[in-house]
Parts: C-alpha cells; structure tokens; sequence
C-alpha cells in the first residue's frame, strides 16, 4: 500500500527565524499581507514580534483577529470578507491551532468562493484552487497546523467541529521559532491562570 506524503515549500525552525520571513515575502512578490492572529495574542504582543519584522521592511499589512480559540463558521467567514477588503494576496498567520486553521479557511473560501458557505468544507472538498499563500507561524507546539493539510472549524450552532482535510490548504512557508512560544506559560497564567 502507498503512503502518501504532502510537504510544504519551505520550513524555517530555530530561535529568530521570524526574521526569514521579510525575505519570504519580498522574495515571493507578495505586496501586503493578511495577518491573521488572535485577540490575546495581540494583547501580549506575540504577534507584534512579526509586525515589527514588517515594519521594519516596509512591508503593508493589515490585522484580523477576530478568531477565537476553537473558531467557528462566522469567525471564517467574517475573515473572507476582511481579506477581501483589505486588498491583501498573501496571509501570515500567528498562532496555534485556531489561527492558523482560520487562516486557511479563509484562504480556501477566496480562491474557491462556491465553498463560502464553509460547512460544505467538511471532509475530504473537491476544491479546485490552491488556497492564497499562507506563511505560518505557530506560537503553541503541537497542532502541526503549520504543515498539514488540515484545519478544523467548528459549527457552533450545531456544537461539533468539523474536519476538514485539503492538500489545497497546505501553508507555503512554515516559520517555527521557539521565542513565539517562550510567552505561552507566563500569559496563560495572566490570562485566564490555566493553559488548555
Ligand atoms: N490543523 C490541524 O492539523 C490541527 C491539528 C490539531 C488541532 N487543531 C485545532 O487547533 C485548535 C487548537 O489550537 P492550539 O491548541 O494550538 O491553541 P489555540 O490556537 O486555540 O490557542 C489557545 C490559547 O492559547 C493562546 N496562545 C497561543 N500561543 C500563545 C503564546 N505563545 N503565548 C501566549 N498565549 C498563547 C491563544 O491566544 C489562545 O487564547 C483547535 O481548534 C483544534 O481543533 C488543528
């Protein structure tokens, strides 16, 4: 029986690899980026730690976080029309599991506008357009979210989440740096006292 492996492009693992990603998005002509990142995230200043890097490059961006940990159809859907405004053609999501899963929900919907419903994502999609480029930085170890061709949104108003599985959605670039993870225990304990 065959195995099948999917990769992405190009990986980045070590502290201060954050740094690569100027060059990866000047290097791929990409004009200004979507961040997509959450709301505690940018209250701690995670995600400032890539917004300088754009800044400091000159690079234009603009912010969506209104994801939520777990994050559901409207969460996706709100975002699809954001990146539409935002005149964005490459996204650069900061965060675990939820952020980057937003992301490429909402990179599959723009290139493949006939699944904006997204509960017709569920499963295995027929989508025929690769999603817009996503350059992936996650800030919790775990999900891998960076490098699968996975993501998860959850339909509240049934309660469960839904799979959905994509070779479409896999991010370009990974960027897995371990100074966007070095917050994680400190800002939990800020937070809420309790990391799940
Ligand atoms: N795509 C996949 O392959 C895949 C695999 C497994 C799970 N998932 C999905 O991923 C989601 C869970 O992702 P997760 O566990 O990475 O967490 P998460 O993205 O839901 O984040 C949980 C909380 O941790 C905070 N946080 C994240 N990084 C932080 C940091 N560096 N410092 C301080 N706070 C930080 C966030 O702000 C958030 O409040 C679920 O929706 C799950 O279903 C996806």
């Amino acid at each position: 029986m065959a195995q099948r492996f999917v990769l992405n492009e190009t990986s980045y693992h070590g502290k201060g690899a954050i740094a690569e990603i100027a060059n990866e998005v000047k290097g791929r002509g990409f004009k200004k980026c979507f961040v997509c990142s959450d709301p505690d995230l940018i209250k701690f200043n995670v995600t400032k730690k890539v917004t300088d890097i754009l800044d400091n490059a000159s690079i234009d961006y603009e912010i969506y976080s209104d994801i939520k940990a777990n994050p559901t159809i409207e969460n996706v859907q709100s975002g699809v029309s954001a990146f539409k405004a935002s005149g964005a053609d490459c996204i650069v999501a900061i965060g675990g599991g939820s952020s980057m899963d937003t992301a490429k929900a909402i990179g599959i919907i723009v290139k493949n506008p006939e699944f904006a419903d997204v509960v017709s994502l569920e499963g295995v999609a027929p989508t025929k357009n690769k999603c817009v480029p996503i350059i992936a930085v996650p800030t919790t170890a775990g999900t891998a979210a960076e490098v699968t061709i996975n993501y998860v949104i959850t339909d509240a108003a049934k309660n469960r989440k839904m799979v959905c599985v994509d070779v479409h959605d896999i991010p370009v670039v990974a960027v897995v740096d371990p100074d966007m993870m070095s917050s994680i225990w400190i800002c939990r304990i800020l937070s809420k006292g309790v990391f799940i």
